[in-house]
């Protein structure tokens, strides 16, 4: 059973490509056409000759040549005979998106399925799936439209979900902030692939650098724990895990035919693989992001503001995040001292001022790279300035491209500023409205980067 064959066909076909625009298997066929996808793309319909100018075959049997994967599209009833027919044709790699299975009760079928899917040495994802997405090979078998949901880019982030609605917001978000993810695997009931083997796969794959995760249930937790405990050696794994209330489990239960587990379990377990667990889905995508700055030297940061407000602000959450404002080496306060007006402190925060500029900000932003007891930088920028114009940006990017130490930005305002923390966005600078939200990131990222290399597992806060 490869991934590969699902994440990286050469070719697919799309069982149950309509001739209606408003079904599942048009939109999948559309995506597969508009994406960019360079291998070859059949619709396979025994109702219809062609769709979007393309010849259809009744059967991938009827299809010349090879094919490596399929995408499922057609009513529960069918889904046996297609995947026989596919077993047949020798595909290896199947997305089953189609819904009816151990979701309703409907075991049995889910378990034949399963079963033909094993005999034959086919990769089967789903059943109930939305479908996945491997950027940089261009497959796409969301059954989303794209004017309806646009794609990630190609980035780091590898995200995967037995949810698909779960799926879908999270990979607008990314995509509408232009952070980049290296694969999308939404799996639904796990029929035979399951959360296990995703990780697995993703723990080796070189183009994921950290792994989101959302799940309702593991089907074998304790080899899932045991595969995310070496996992988390290399990549860290940030993971929301729901149905934990009695009310949860039952939802759980008629989504995806999860039988979920006592939560205080499996948190007790997450914490001993060193996973990082979350409670909302801002947190997932707002977590997962930091973890691809440089690894710091430990817990002191600086903070650089234009607003002494904020700046209060984000010092007392990053000190209840157990984050430590470092003390300024005196060379470091020399030169400030040298270049800035009275009217700017030198302390931390270090408030630039109302009317700070970019070349304050790479003033303080060159001296605090060099200056030993800083091991990160949260830098704070209010847009609504007259003297903080956008070359800011240019600076900041530049200087987090030499990847010295972690940078993040705070940026709180409408819609100028939310363009600019769109630009941080899409060029890997994590960027928050909250400073909240942003310390509370940076601690846990400090926190697996000192249980990994340094061993020192005791939380921050
Ligand atoms: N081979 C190929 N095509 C076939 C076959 C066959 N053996 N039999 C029928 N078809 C064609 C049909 O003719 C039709 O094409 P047409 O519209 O041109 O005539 C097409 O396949 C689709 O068949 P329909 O009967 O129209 O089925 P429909 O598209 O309405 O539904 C679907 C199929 C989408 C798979 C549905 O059964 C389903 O499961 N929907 C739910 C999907 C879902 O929510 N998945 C999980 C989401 S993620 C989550 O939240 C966990």
């Amino acid at each position: 059973m490869d991934l590969k064959y699902v994440l990286e066909p050469e070719s697919v076909a799309v069982i149950g490509a309509s001739h209606d625009p408003s079904k599942i298997g048009h939109v999948i066929f559309k995506n597969f056409l508009e994406s960019g996808f360079r291998g070859q793309v059949y619709p396979i319909n025994p109702n219809i000759d062609g769709i979007l100018n393309t010849k259809c075959y009744p059967s991938v049997l009827d299809v010349p040549g090879e094919i490596e994967s399929a995408v499922i599209a057609v009513p529960a009833k069918f889904v046996k005979e297609v995947m026989r027919e596919c077993a047949q044709k020798g595909i290896k790699g199947i997305v089953l998106i189609t819904s009816g299975f151990s979701e309703i009760g409907n075991v049995k079928e889910e378990e034949e399925i399963a079963k033909i899917a094993t005999d034959n040495d086919i990769c089967l994802i789903g059943s109930n799936c939305l479908g996945l997405i491997n950027p940089t090979a261009r497959v796409d078998s969301v059954f989303l439209p794209m004017y309806k949901l646009k794609r990630p880019k190609v980035g780091k982030i590898a995200f995967i979900s037995q949810s698909g609605a779960v799926g879908s917001c999270v990979i607008d978000l990314a995509a509408e902030m232009g952070v980049g993810m290296s694969k999308f695997i939404s799996y639904g009931n796990a029929a035979v692939v399951n959360e296990t083997h995703l990780l697995e796969y993703l723990k080796n794959d070189k183009a994921t650098k950290v792994i989101a995760a959302y799940i309702e249930t593991a089907k074998d937790a304790k080899r899932f724990l045991k595969v995310a405990k070496e996992t988390t050696l290399e990549k860290p794994i940030i993971l929301i895990k729901s149905g934990k209330t009695k009310g949860g489990v039952k939802a759980a239960a008629s989504h995806t035919g999860a039988l979920a587990g006592a939560s205080e379990v499996y948190s007790a377990a997450f914490r001993q693989a060193r996973i990082i667990e979350v409670e909302s889905l801002t947190d997932l995508f707002d977590y997962s992001k930091i973890f691809l700055q440089p690894a710091p030297e430990g817990n002191s940061i600086a903070i650089l503001t234009n607003g002494g407000g904020v700046g209060v602000i984000t010092a007392d959450w990053a000190e209840r995040h157990g984050l430590k404002l470092a003390d300024f080496e005196q060379k470091t306060k020399t030169k400030l001292r040298e270049k800035f007006p009275s009217y700017v402190n030198m302390s931390n925060p270090l408030d630039l001022a109302g009317d700070a500029d970019t070349e304050r900000y790479e003033t303080a932003l060159n001296a605090l790279m060099e200056d030993k007891n800083v091991h990160s930088i949260i830098i704070i920028l209010l847009f609504q300035t007259v003297s903080l114009t956008a070359d800011v940006i240019d600076l900041i990017i530049k200087k987090s491209s030499e990847r010295k130490k972690p940078i993040i930005v705070i940026s709180i305002g409408g819609g100028y500023t939310r363009i600019n923390k769109e630009i941080f966005e899409s060029n890997g600078i994590p960027t928050y409205s909250s400073p909240f939200v942003a310390t509370r990131a940076l601690s846990k990222f400090i926190w697996y980067i000192n249980c990994i290399k340094r061993g020192i597992c005791a939380p921050l806060f």
